[in-house]
């Protein structure tokens, strides 16, 4: 099915199986692997993406829930200067 979204201010569309996580849409289909797959089932954050504006553990969301939303990834996240905000800046300090 084809999966139409806003991904980091962009207007995104994507053909992918209903079935999916939005992790997966987001590492597997579009190559935005900033989102990482921990635990797999909501327990440790590594997926948290943001979906109009609220924190989700994208491993829990559908790949089609994300149609017609807005989703921001850390590829998203950015500091003024354009180059790395503090958070990003911490994750490349800190793996
Ligand atoms: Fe752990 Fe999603 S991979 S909460």
């Amino acid at each position: 099915m084809k999966i139409e979204f806003t991904l980091n201010g962009h207007p995104t569309s994507v053909e992918a199986p209903a079935d999916i996580s939005l992790l997966h849409l987001l590492r597997d289909y579009i190559g935005l692997t900033g989102t990482k797959e921990g635990c797999g089932v909501g327990e440790c954050g590594a997926c948290s993406v943001l979906l109009d504006g609220q924190l989700v553990n994208s491993c829990l969301v559908l790949a089609p829930q994300a149609g017609g939303r807005e989703v921001v990834t850390i590829e998203g996240v950015r500091g003024t200067d354009g180059g790395p905000n503090d958070l990003q800046q911490n994750f490349i300090d800190h793996g």
